[in-house]
């Protein structure tokens, strides 16, 4: 999506495999690509290739989809056959030696790559070297052991500028509101966050309480002129 000045606008993903919070999302208009791991597939209870391909056909966006093979042989099997399933499936690897290789060898094929469990500036070089289409920094884990999580979004984004990498940021594990107007901030490309936290952001007392007013102020008029009439 453009922004008003040519330039891209930050990407909302919905972190979930649960089709009724993708389904109830969607319709709002602003979810542009989902995030799904294997705890979140694991929860929907359905095979990983049946759950995609139904949030495949929720969603027109990139659809992360991650293996569970931990050598890079089995990773690589594991991503083409991700692949396959719908055009807009993203492989998605873990930041290991063998996940690095397997992100190497799919990316040279042409599958697209988002590298996952990335909590280092360095591990980010490492996946953008690698060729991986999306970077997916945990903010919300690294604050979760006392560090600023959002500040390993600020300096990759510092870092693939330097050198024009063109691998997306993604800010992951994202838990509130404030995580996401940070990342934004900080000009991650994408923010994926949990429905619930996409939903928070809607709220604020005064839009409900100037509703209130503005439809008590017209009902006032018009309600009762009508009355009288
Ligand atoms: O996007 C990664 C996400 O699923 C992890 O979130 O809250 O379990 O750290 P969380």
């Amino acid at each position: 999506m453009l922004n008003w000045l040519g330039g891209f606008a930050v990407k909302f993903f919905l972190d979930t495999a649960n089709l009724d919070e993708l389904k109830k999302a969607t319709a709002w208009g602003v979810v542009d690509g989902v995030t799904t791991n294997p705890t979140l597939i694991a929860r929907e209870g359905r095979p990983i290739e049946e759950q995609i391909r139904l949030i495949c056909e929720i969603v027109d966006g990139d659809i992360s989809a991650e293996v569970v093979a931990r050598d890079a042989a089995g990773m690589v099997k594991e991503g083409r056959e991700l692949a396959r399933i719908h055009k807009n499936v993203v492989v998605k690897c873990p930041l290991t030696r063998d996940g690095i290789r397997a992100t190497s060898a799919l990316s040279k094929e042409g599958i697209r790559v988002n590298v996952t469990l990335c909590f280092s500036p360095a591990q980010a070089l490492l996946a953008a070297k690698a060729g991986a289409y999306i970077i997916s920094p945990f903010v919300g884990r690294l604050d979760d052991v006392g560090a600023i999580g959002m500040d390993l979004v600020r300096d990759i984004t510092v870092i693939y500028r330097n050198y024009d990498f063109k691998t997306q940021i993604l800010a992951a594990s994202l838990r509130s509101p404030i995580h996401v107007i940070e990342a934004a901030l900080a000009g991650a490309h994408i923010a994926t966050m949990p429905f619930k936290v996409l939903d928070m952001l809607f709220n604020h007392p005064l839009t409900d309480k100037g509703i209130e007013q503005f439809l008590s102020d017209w009902e006032k008029v018009f309600h009762e002129s009508h009355a009288a009439g």
